[in-house]
């Protein structure tokens, strides 16, 4: 069985070929250079650039797989949540091939991507488990049993953990996205240098606006002389403490939830999953409480095609494939 895989509800323009669930290709065409001058995604352009690689991007994908188009069994691809326009692109792209190609069009929910991106490369992730799914758009705590059953036990109430990232690493003029320039220079930083705040609530809701503009305020009531000395002096350290104010809130409801459910499994998905203070601080909780940390490969971790094809999968296992007037939903949630 050989799906392809489409994804393109933000930045990135990816495809994938799965045959009976196992990676044949999966390519990625980032846009995030584009994006670095203005901080962020710029929904308009990347539309735009989405239309101009979703052609090279695909047949780069069925190329390395060796598979030809009229070899394909369905089509996969993720119809939200996301931008509109960039969805529109993937999905349009999706719907037609699948009409050429006469094979189903499997609908898919980016964030279920994520979910199960865990079981794409080696032995799948041993129901039930609790599945931390953090992105830059997404914080959610998921409760996942057999049968592609979840429960979302809690969710981010303002900023998600990435835009935490990005959103400080911009304030510490480290660029966009700013996840991964935070994880570089808090290798040689001291996390307790600075005690930002970590937002604990009752339940597994998450908080992190906080977090923001705590960082604001500190480097906003400095003399600008003072302000840029110590991002030049302490900026290791600095990023070291956010990420550190981030990982311990992820980890420290993750640890309630997995007691309370009793979970035997964790695993950790989405763009921040590549974070390795998060992936190592999981990890000595796990050893400590008695569960057992499952982190996908890097490249499954960030936005791919092989986890939209994955599930895709799935959907074509029970039958459920999608009508061709699917439209995007740009608010889809799990
Ligand atoms: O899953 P993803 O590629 O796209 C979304 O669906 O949002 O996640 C992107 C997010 C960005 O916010 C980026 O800063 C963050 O993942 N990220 C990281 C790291 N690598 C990517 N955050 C912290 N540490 C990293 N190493
Ligand atoms: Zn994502």
């Amino acid at each position: 069985m050989r799906i392809l895989g489409l994804e393109s509800s933000c930045d990135d323009t990816a495809a994938a070929v799965l045959d009976d669930g196992a990676v044949r290709s999966s390519v990625v065409s980032s846009q995030a250079d584009l994006h670095e001058d203005y901080g962020g995604v710029v929904p308009e352009l990347a539309s735009r650039n989405h239309q101009r690689y979703i052609v090279p991007v695909v047949e780069a994908a069925l190329e390395e797989a060796e598979v030809s188009p009229s070899a394909l069994d369905a089509v996969a691809v993720t119809y939200g949540p996301g931008l509109p326009g960039s969805l529109l692109v993937g999905l349009s792209f999706g719907k037609a091939f699948a009409r050429g190609l006469d094979v189903p069009l499997l609908g898919v929910n980016h964030l279920e991507g994520h979910l199960y991106s865990a079981d794409v490369e080696g032995p799948p992730v041993p129901r039930p488990y609790l599945c931390l799914v953090v992105s830059g758009g997404h914080t959610e705590l998921v409760h996942v049993t057999e049968n592609r059953e979840h429960r979302v036990l809690g969710r981010t109430r303002d900023d998600a953990a990435g835009e935490a990232f990005d959103k400080t690493a911009q304030l510490f003029g480290l660029g966009y996205p700013g996840g991964p320039a935070i994880d570089r220079h808090a290798q040689a930083g001291d996390p307790a240098f600075h005690d930002f705040p970590r937002t604990r609530l009752d339940d597994y809701d998450f908080s992190f606006s906080g977090l923001k503009t705590s960082v604001l305020y500190y480097l906003r009531d400095r003399p600008d002389d003072e302000r840029n000395r110590l991002l030049a002096d302490h900026r290791a350290d600095l990023c070291a403490s956010v990420q550190a104010a981030v990982v311990d809130a992820l980890v420290d409801a993750t640890r309630r939830a997995a007691a309370e459910t009793g979970a035997a499994h964790v695993a950790v998905v989405g763009g921040v999953a590549a974070n390795s203070a998060l992936r190592r601080q999981m990890k000595e909780a796990g050893t400590h409480d008695g569960f057992e940390v499952h982190v996908p490969p890097l490249a499954y971790c960030t936005d791919n095609a092989a986890m939209i094809a994955n599930v895709g999968r799935m959907h074509l296992d029970t039958g459920r494939d999608s009508p061709p007037t699917l439209d995007v939903a740009p608010n889809l949630q799990l």
